[in-house]
């Protein structure tokens, strides 16, 4: 039993000093914006559709609780993974009385875009491809510990980067495709690259680029994103419910005929390590943020289906 202790005490210093190292953020003893920081990072919700988890750093801190850590409102966000934690108490150090205005006691249920302010996630982005005719713009939700890091994806890339299946295809390369349209909740976000010119604009208000799998066939390069059978895909869903079982499983095997759904254990992997199928350099990422990319710290806890518990700092 001991030894057992042994063994998985180093991984958990490791742990926590790279984690320790890799955040920035000296206020955020918990480590919460190691993951929350990224705009995107959102998981379906029933009622408006999104809901965001998104927090940034420099709004947060020069808000009015900037000063407050996470931990002290979210009572009961213990562990990694976690989902759906909404309990707050805003009265564990704070408006207790005094100079700090009591709250009301039925405050709970005033809370509801309580940190509107700093998050931010694209609202909207029509594009033409068959996928997006069935499928939203942040189209995962199964796994709770993964969903959110998924979807941010979307943002920056379309969905056969991560789904096609690699064996139906020759000489596959990643590159930028020219931008869209979005909109977005929040402040924009993304990148605008444009392939000709190999320069980024970052924050180019509303239009951006996404990165798409592209073959090269007979010395012509053509971006693998379905819009082939977009049509098709409006013409199922209208008659959908008139198809029976096996018709319906028929049309979405064609449907996905070049789509693969791949394990989390290795899907990080393919892009986020030293064997990246992206050329994070000549995508235009400078080495910093290929370095991070490739050794991404929070890989290994969302890989490994790993439980971390936040040590108690207060
Ligand atoms: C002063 C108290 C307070 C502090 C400090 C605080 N939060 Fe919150 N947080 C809230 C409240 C209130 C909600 C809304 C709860 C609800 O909708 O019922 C919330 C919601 C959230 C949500 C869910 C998304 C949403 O918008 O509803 C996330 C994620 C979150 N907080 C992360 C953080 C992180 C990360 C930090 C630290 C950087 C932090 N919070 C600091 C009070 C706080
Ligand atoms: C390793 C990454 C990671 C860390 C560290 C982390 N979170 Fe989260 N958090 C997530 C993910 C992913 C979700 C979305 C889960 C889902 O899809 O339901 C989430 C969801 C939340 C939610 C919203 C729950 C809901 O469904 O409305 C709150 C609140 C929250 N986190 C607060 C915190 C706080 C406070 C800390 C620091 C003590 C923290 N998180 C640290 C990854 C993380
Ligand atoms: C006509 C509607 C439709 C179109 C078009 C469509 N999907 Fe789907 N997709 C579905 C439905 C419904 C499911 C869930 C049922 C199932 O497992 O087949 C699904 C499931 C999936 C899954 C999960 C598969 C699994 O094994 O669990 C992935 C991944 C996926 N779609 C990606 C895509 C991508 C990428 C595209 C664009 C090339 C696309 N889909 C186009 C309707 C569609
Ligand atoms: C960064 C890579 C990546 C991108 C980009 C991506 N996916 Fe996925 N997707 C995955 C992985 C990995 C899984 C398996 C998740 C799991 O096992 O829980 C998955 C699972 C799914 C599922 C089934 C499980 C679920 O969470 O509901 C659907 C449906 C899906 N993807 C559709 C899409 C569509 C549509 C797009 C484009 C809008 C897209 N994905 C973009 C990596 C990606
Ligand atoms: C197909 C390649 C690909 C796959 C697969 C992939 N990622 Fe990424 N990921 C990227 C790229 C490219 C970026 C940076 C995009 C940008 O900042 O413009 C990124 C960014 C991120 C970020 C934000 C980091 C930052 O510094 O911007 C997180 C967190 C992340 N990925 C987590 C994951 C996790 C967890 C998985 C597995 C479930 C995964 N990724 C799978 C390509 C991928």
């Amino acid at each position: 039993m001991k030894k057992k202790h042994f063994a998985i005490l180093p991984i958990i210093a490791c742990f926590l000093i790279s984690w320790a190292i890799n955040s920035a953020f000296a206020l955020d003893e918990g480590g919460c914006l190691t993951c929350h920081q990224y705009p995107g990072l959102v998981r379906l919700a029933k009622k408006n559709g999104v809901k965001a988890l998104h927090i940034d750093e420099d709004k947060y801190f020069s808000s009015p609780h900037g000063k407050i850590r996470c931990a002290e409102c979210h009572i009961t966000v213990e562990k990694v993974p976690h989902a759906g934690e909404t309990e707050v108490d805003c009265t564990t150090k704070c408006h207790q009385g005094g100079k700090e205005k009591k709250l009301p006691a039925n405050y709970q249920s005033t809370l509801k875009g309580f940190h509107k302010q700093e998050q931010s996630y694209i609202s909207s982005l029509q594009d033409e491809s068959s996928c997006r005719v069935c499928h939203p713009l942040y189209p995962h939700s199964e796994n709770t510990l993964v969903r959110g890091f998924l979807n941010l994806h979307a943002g920056f890339m379309f969905c056969e980067v991560c789904h096609i299946n690699r064996n139906n295809f020759n000489n596959l390369s990643y590159e930028w495709e020219s931008s869209e349209n979005a909109e977005f909740s929040g402040i924009p976000f993304g990148t605008h690259y444009n392939p000709q010119t190999k320069k980024a604009l970052k924050h180019s208000l509303h239009f951006f680029s996404r990165i798409a799998a592209v073959e090269t066939k007979n010395g012509k390069r053509h971006a693998l994103m379905n819009t082939g059978d977009t049509a098709k895909a409006k013409a199922f869903v209208l008659k959908e419910k008139n198809l029976n079982p096996d018709e319906k499983k028929n049309k979405l095997t064609y449907f996905h005929r070049d789509i693969e759904k791949k394990e989390i254990s290795v899907a990080c992997d393919e892009c986020h390590s030293t064997n990246s199928i992206l050329d994070f350099n000549k995508l235009g990422f400078d080495q910093k943020k290929t370095k991070d990319l490739i050794y991404l710290n929070i890989k290994g806890l969302v890989m490994k289906y790993k439980t971390f518990y936040f040590p108690k700092l207060f």
